[in-house]
């Protein structure tokens, strides 16, 4: 690939960030371009349909407009349902995001592993035949979240958020007996990509503790593997950020470590 590969990275809104920044960490040199949906956030309250209706031709017009030599769907609630028509309608690369269910199944020592997702991720097709593949014997619970999301969103966005709304879309991951650590949870999959933006505060608030699992180091390997190592060429291409609401972003310089250090225009 000539110059600089364009990388889109797309979610319903900011949580996308967290797969970003490890993108980034792993091609520094790459242009990027983030979009997030938000005149339509949160997608886990929307229906299949609605998702679909939505998302496959605003990637398409995002393509026009940007021309990306590849395209990261950064939204497991997207990811679990649209993949397949995007690489059906589009003839360039795609890397969607989806819970990292047999990674973790296969780590946890007392096989039992919760899924944290929207409500959305959770009920799909796609999530519960990752579970009948991959759960390897364990004792998987889907726990849909209703709220996190936005919570997650209002955090990065400097509102105030208690510690009581956080664990109560927290706390049905927590399975089996606190005291008996050979049964209980041991394994939860962030099958959201906003919820990693409040893991501080998820470690601190659990029952006890438990190994979170984050897919974007996997996703940014992928990526890799796509359009290949960065060249020696080590100067950073410029970054910019999308709000489909088209709202103006005071946020430039909050987001900026997400984009390893540029501040996206
Ligand atoms: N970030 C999205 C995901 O990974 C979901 C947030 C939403 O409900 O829009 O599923």
């Amino acid at each position: 690939m000539a110059g600089f590969p364009t990388i889109l990275v797309f979610d319903s809104g900011l949580g996308g960030l967290t797969v970003l920044r490890e993108i980034v960490a792993a091609r520094p040199d790459a242009h990027y371009v983030y979009v997030a949906d938000d005149a339509f956030f949160p997608y886990g309250h929307h229906g299949e349909d609605a998702i679909v209706a939505r998302v496959v031709p605003l990637i398409g017009d995002l393509i026009a407009a940007h021309r990306p030599d590849l395209v990261v769907i950064a939204c497991n609630t997207a990811s679990t349902l649209v993949m397949s028509y995007l690489r059906e309608a589009y003839k360039i690369p795609f890397v969607g995001t989806v819970p990292a269910i047999k990674p973790a199944c296969a780590q946890s020592r007392t096989k039992r592993v919760s899924v944290l997702g929207t409500k959305g991720t959770v009920k799909r097709e796609y999530t519960r035949a990752l579970i009948r593949d991959f759960a390897q014997g364990c004792e998987v619970t889907l726990v849909g979240s209703p709220e996190l999301a936005s919570l997650a969103e209002a955090a990065l966005s400097g509102h105030e958020v208690g510690d009581g709304e956080i664990l109560a879309e927290l706390e049905p991951c927590f399975v089996g007996a606190a005291d008996d650590e050979t049964a209980r949870t041991d394994t939860i999959v962030l099958a959201c990509t906003h919820y990693p933006l409040l893991l501080e505060r998820l470690t601190r608030l659990a029952p006890w503790p438990v190994d979170w699992i984050d897919p974007a180091p996997a996703i940014a390997r992928r990526v890799v593997d796509l359009i290949g190592k960065p060249g020696r060429q080590s100067d950073k291409a410029g970054a910019e950020m999308i709000f489909t609401s088209n709202r103006p972003h005071t946020l430039s310089r909050a987001l900026m470590p997400f984009f390893g250090g540029r501040v996206p225009a």
